[in-house]
């Protein structure tokens, strides 16, 4: 993956919801049972790699510039997520509850997803009128994206670890 394919921080994550959005739909089309397990494990994976890249490096290098409800519910947006990611992975594709909580999984995000790129609003819209250096978070992100599909590829990804919902829990 060229470093020149995405301009900056934004369009690399704004690729990867596209990718994630092309995903759920290709899983709502599925006919058979193992087809719909396969999609749903590489929308967990790519999900669960795009919100460590988020809480990793985005978020923090863009806390400054985004008003403060926005940069805490997108933690916990993450982690309401995470539950079902996990969740989806344990269950092996099996069990009554599966296509549903897929279905429910693609609604959080869609509903993120907007948050992040609401028109002059949301999270990236806030970060685009900063001076923040997007094309070296990029470089960073790519970086660390890279490591764990490498990861995902070989030993495969741990489980999502909740960041603010487990805080406050604990
Ligand atoms: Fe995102
Ligand atoms: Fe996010």
């Amino acid at each position: 993956m060229a470093t020149e394919e995405f301009t900056d921080a934004i369009a690399l994550l704004k690729a990867d919801h596209r990718e994630v959005e092309d995903l759920f739909a290709q899983f709502e089309k599925a006919k058979d049972d193992n087809r719909k397990w396969e999609i749903a494990q590489k929308v967990c994976n790519e999900l669960k790699i795009h919100s460590m890249i988020e809480e990793e490096i985005f978020y923090p290098a863009t806390k400054d510039a985004v008003e403060e409800d926005l940069y805490k519910e997108a933690f916990v947006e993450h982690d309401g997520a995470k539950v079902l990611i996990n969740d989806i992975m344990e269950s092996g594709g099996q069990g009554e509850f599966f296509e549903a909580k897929v279905k429910v999984l693609s609604e959080e995000i869609e509903h993120h997803v907007e948050e992040e790129e609401k028109r002059g609003e949301g999270y990236f819209a806030q970060v685009r009128d900063s001076d923040i250096d997007l094309v070296a978070l990029r470089d960073q992100m790519l970086a660390r994206k890279q490591e764990l599909q490498a990861q995902a590829e070989s030993g495969g990804l741990p489980a999502a670890e909740l960041t603010a919902v487990d805080a406050d829990a604990s």
